[in-house]
């Protein structure tokens, strides 16, 4: 296939190109190198990308009419589009840009889509849409989303987006729904690379609240085979797939994991809870194993070890 990737220099993008060109497809990666957090994190992500001829970097901006029109006379089979402003905590401090990039930016995307005939998204969306709706495990037919932050909002509007566009149009619009992706490359702002960064060095680490909160962490390679279901996915025009782990862990018990993977004692410093930061995710994963195959299989012991190998190679 021929394929359109945005945000592929970053966290969960590099990955997905990494496997999309072993498999022999051909890949437009779209990235503004967005300065959310250091570009060279992002250059050394897409380094293995370029030995490919079937692989091509666009730089550009997702909200600005030039990448698409660039991409004018382009034939791709299918979108994967993860470009966004990520991150829950800075969208509480800057909406504007968060509607920028993620809803103004889908539009754009969908538009291009339409345009240009292409049947098949693939949407990044995230497990804060779920907010702190009560009912977990949260199931993707739950009507009432209770969104807690600016992000998780414009996540919800994309999904609606695509919709719109799965109505008018037909485009088949997949909507993933992540939750907290680790491993490799993982982003820097979040947790497990705060933490482990900040062990290694000796640094105290910053836990918010009392350690209760719960996570339902999923492993990179997890998340990548569950895109690639989506990209096959041929059922409805519209759809949306939790991709998590179905086990949550509490915060205490991960910081636990990260010394046990580093070989070294945290150095806990409590400040209170965050504004935006919900109390527990867990993903009902009955229906994206059964319309997807996604099945996860690599545990929270073993995704960390692998992160503090690539963290030890590569950011220290
Ligand atoms: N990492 C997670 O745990 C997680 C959880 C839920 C949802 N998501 C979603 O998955 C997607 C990928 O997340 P990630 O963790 O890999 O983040 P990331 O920041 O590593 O990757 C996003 C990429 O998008 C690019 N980008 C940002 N704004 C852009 C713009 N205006 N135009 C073009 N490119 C732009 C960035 O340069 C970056 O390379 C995002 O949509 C994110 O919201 C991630």
């Amino acid at each position: 296939m021929n394929i359109l990737v945005t945000g592929g220099a970053g966290f969960i993008g590099s990955h997905l190109i990494d496997r999309l060109l072993a498999e022999g497809h051909s890949v437009t990666n779209l990235d503004s190198f967005s300065n959310f957090y250091d570009r060279s994190i992002k250059e050394n992500n897409i380094r293995g990308h370029q030995k490919y001829d079937t692989y091509r970097l666009i730089e550009g901006d997702i909200r600005e009419a030039a990448p698409w029109e660039q991409l004018e006379h382009e034939n791709f089979d299918q979108i994967v589009h993860l470009a966004a402003k990520a991150g829950v905590r800075p969208s509480i401090l800057d909406p504007k840009a968060y509607q920028r990039t993620n809803v103004l930016g889908t539009q754009n995307l969908m538009h291009y889509a339409q345009e240009k005939g292409i049947k098949h998204i693939v949407y990044a969306s995230s497990s804060s849409v779920y907010g702190i709706s009560p009912e977990v495990p949260w199931k993707e037919d739950d009507t009432v989303l209770r969104p807690i932050s600016i992000y998780a909002a414009t996540k919800i509007t994309g999904e609606q987006i695509g919709r719109v566009y799965a109505h008018l149009y037909g485009i088949r619009f997949v909507a993933l729904r992540f939750f907290t992706v680790f491993g490799p490359r993982q982003r820097p702002d979040l947790a497990i690379h705060k933490f482990t960064r900040a062990i290694l060095n000796g640094d105290p680490i910053t836990m918010y609240g009392d350690g209760s909160t719960e996570r339902d962490y999923t492993y990179i390679d997890d998340i990548v085979s569950g895109i690639q279901g989506a990209m096959n996915y041929t059922g409805s025009t519209f759809e949306v797939f939790n991709l998590g782990n179905n086990r949550t862990v509490a915060l205490r018990d991960l910081i636990a994991a990260i010394e046990r993977a580093t070989g070294k004692p945290a150095n806990i410093v409590q400040h209170p809870e965050q504004p935006g930061d919900v109390p527990r995710t867990c993903a009902d994963v009955e229906k994206s194993g059964r319309l997807l195959h996604y099945r996860p299989q690599t545990d929270l012991d073993t995704g960390l070890q692998k992160f503090v190998a690539w963290y030890s190679e590569v950011m220290v």
